[in-house]
């Protein structure tokens, strides 16, 4: 018999791509970078399924481009803001996602933000490449204290939970918004439930932690920085479109929060003349959040069988609609 017909957007870990290949004819992006949008409507054409990265848009014509026997779009991220879910939920093609195993990784990256944007980890760093280390000085690269301080995660899902863990033991006072919310749900993970404003204008770190939607794009915009304390550091690893860049860039410049560590921007790449790069207070990393071996490994196999099962016609074992 025949094995079904399935498109891997990239080289993803061997973990899923090997379980892929035994169990499927797989035709397998080879280059660093992904296919452009043409390329990938083609290379979809008469699939089974579609196993996909966070570069990939996957939107109702290249569903249709694939043709009916789609069975699956199977993404290798917990994210997913690169499908156009409601077509997939239109057309009857379930949609698998690869939450729970990148929580700890992403928390872990978050916190190393934190920390890097609050003692200028990076600045100092680049100080002595710079060839700026002549001595040691009572005033030069001080930062912020981290324990003690007040934490505000918007997001308090799996990673913002996770992240909670990490800021407890550094005895932060966390205060924490989602809109479901409840205070004793918040209080479980150690945090205080607030508002938005409360959170804004209280914390010393405000961390994102919200899926990109139509609700959340642009969450943080020039009204919500400037409600935010002018020392404050603005922290995410969530997407780039949550926060107003332009609004994020005039905000840091003008002095009117602190600083910010991203690990991911809108766009992505980052253009290298983007003006936030000029900027001192601002640490930016390649979205890299989920990057450790075991977790990519753990993202890999899962991806791979949420692709199978969806060839199948069985079951997704994590399905977003
Ligand atoms: C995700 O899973 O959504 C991350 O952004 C990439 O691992």
């Amino acid at each position: 018999m025949s094995k079904p017909k399935v498109f891997v957007s990239r080289v993803i870990p061997d973990a899923g791509l090997d379980l892929v290949k035994e169990a499927c004819d797989a035709d397998i992006w080879p280059d660093r970078l992904p296919p452009s949008y043409e390329i990938l409507v083609e290379r979809v054409r008469g699939v089974d399924g579609i196993l996909s990265v966070l570069t990939e848009r996957i939107d109702a014509n290249l569903m249709d481009a694939a043709g009916p026997q789609l069975k699956v779009i199977s993404q290798m991220a917990v994210g997913y803001d690169n499908i156009e879910v409601a077509a997939a939920k239109a057309r009857g093609i379930p949609v698998g996602n690869t939450p729970g195993v990148l929580t700890e990784a992403t928390a872990d990256l978050a916190f190393s933000l934190l920390l890097a944007g609050a003692r200028r980890i990076v600045e100092g760093s680049n100080y002595i490449r710079e060839g700026k280390w002549e001595t040691w000085e009572p005033k030069t690269l001080l930062g912020a204290d981290v324990t003690g301080a007040t934490l505000g995660v918007i997001g308090f899902g799996r990673i913002g939970k996770a992240f909670a863990k990490r800021a407890s033991g550094f005895d932060m006072h966390i205060l924490a918004y989602s809109p479901s919310l409840t205070a004793e749900d918040a209080k479980n993970a150690g945090a205080i439930a607030v508002d938005m404003d409360t959170l804004l204008r209280e914390s010393d770190f405000v961390s994102v932690h919200t899926p990109l939607n139509a609700n959340t794009r642009h969450l943080i915009n020039k009204e919500r920085l400037a409600k935010m304390k002018p020392t404050a550091l603005l922290i995410n690893t969530a997407r780039g479109g949550v926060v107003d860049q332009k609004a994020l860039y005039e905000a840091l410049k003008n002095g009117v929060i602190g600083g910010a560590a991203l690990d991911v921007t809108d766009p992505e790449p980052l253009p290298l003349d983007d003006p936030l790069l000029t900027l001192p207070n601002v640490t930016i990393l390649p979205h890299i959040g989920s990057a450790t071996i075991n977790t990519r490994n753990r993202m890999a196999s899962m991806a791979a069988a949420n692709l199978i099962a969806g060839v199948r016609g069985e079951a997704l074992p994590n399905r977003v609609v």
